[in-house]
């Protein structure tokens, strides 16, 4: 299938565009009223990502109603660890929980590397669904955790402010940790695989917890994996998004990926002098400079396309959408982006 508007994937690839491409982390659910609509008529979170008809109409809602140059998937980076043996819950209003953890060689034994086809057939699912439904108007993003991301929750159980049960780990049994984040990594190379053949287009790694180790820490159980699934992943361009990993820029300018997502505590010039010019650098925008008025959502996009112009370049937020921004925002964000010369 042809695309229509392919300016994600060219950009990502350091293709000459018209324009740059915008779309948001966290764009499907969180903050449209069509989409609590639908989640509102099942029993939750986890039936929602488990239907594949309703996911794709929750993933195509922001092409629909904001006019972004992307799709996401509408899953969520912890299907792994369940599609692994570990289950999780999403607890209304507090966020995902496991009833059981990982913290020992005989829970390992209990585990299984997933295989994207069958243990997580509702998201493949759910792509065949939406890649017809879109009908090439815009690229199918998909995506994973990275490795040390979900480490962090299968060993937490839970979100964390300091997650320091998962950081203990490394440091009392660092082999056992590295086991796990090996059977994690093998897992999300099969899921990335599967969901490329159903037609993912580009798919991002979400390193969400990057930022709580220290760079040493960083290099030996996250960037590593990190690297070997970009390394096993040639079939379509790849995003890496670190969370706070300002001190790994110079190191993750050597991955063998596309494009490099920047959070708004990272400056832009500084990351480009960093990352050089073999990167499409993917961001920034702080997501809280939503709440201003339009004309500060206005002002806050163009001084940030200021910055980029002339380099390689994706629009986005410096991380996902905060629930409670006005989607009328989100739509000066998108549309300063669009009209941007
Ligand atoms: O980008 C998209 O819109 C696609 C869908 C998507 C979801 N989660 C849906 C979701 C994506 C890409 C994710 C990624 C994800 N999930 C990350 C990495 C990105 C990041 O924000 O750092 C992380 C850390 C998670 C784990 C997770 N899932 C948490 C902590 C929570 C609870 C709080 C929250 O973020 O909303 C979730 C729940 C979740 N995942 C919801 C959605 C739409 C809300 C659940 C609901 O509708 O009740």
């Amino acid at each position: 299938m042809q695309l229509k508007n392919d300016l994600l994937l060219r950009a990502a690839k350091g293709e000459k565009t018209e324009r740059t491409p915008v779309w948001l982390m966290r764009q499907a659910g969180r903050i449209l009223p069509e989409y609590r609509a639908v989640r509102e008529s099942v029993s939750g979170f986890i039936e929602l990502a488990q239907t594949p008809e309703l996911a794709a109409e929750v993933t195509i809602q922001p092409v629909d109603l904001l006019g972004v140059d992307a799709a996401i998937i509408f899953s969520d980076i912890l299907v792994i660890p369940e599609a692994m043996g570990l289950p999780y819950e999403m607890v209304e209003k507090r966020g995902p929980w496991f009833p059981k953890t990982v913290q020992s060689e005989t829970d390992l034994k209990k585990l299984r590397i997933a295989d994207g086809e069958d243990d997580l057939s509702y998201v493949i699912d759910a792509i065949k669904i939406t890649k017809k439904a879109l009908n090439g108007r815009v690229p199918l993003i998909g995506f994973a955790g990275a490795p040390w991301t979900i480490f962090a929750y299968m060993i937490e159980g839970s979100g964390s402010k300091t997650f320091s049960k998962a950081r203990a780990m490394l440091y009392t049994q660092p082999d056992f940790s590295h086991k796990l984040l090996q059977m994690i990594t093998d897992s999300t190379i099969n899921y990335l695989k599967a969901q490329i053949k159903a037609g993912a287009d580009l798919i991002q790694l979400f390193d969400s917890w990057a930022g709580i180790l220290p760079p040493d820490q960083y290099e030996e159980f996250s960037l590593r994996y990190i690297s070997k699934i970009c390394d096993a992943i040639t079939e379509v361009p790849k995003t890496v998004f670190a969370k706070g990993a300002f001190f790994a820029r110079e190191d993750m300018a050597k991955l063998k990926c596309q494009t490099i997502g920047l959070d708004w505590n990272m400056g832009i010039a500084e990351s480009r002098k960093m990352i050089g010019n073999g990167k499409t650098l993917q961001g920034n925008l702080d997501p809280a400079a939503l709440y201003g008025s339009p004309k500060q959502v206005e002002a806050a996009t163009r001084n940030m396309m200021e910055q980029f112009r002339g380099s390689r370049h994706i629009a986005n937020l410096g991380h996902g959408v905060y629930p409670d921004i006005n989607p009328e925002m989100v739509k000066i964000f998108i549309e300063t982006v669009k009209n941007f010369k």
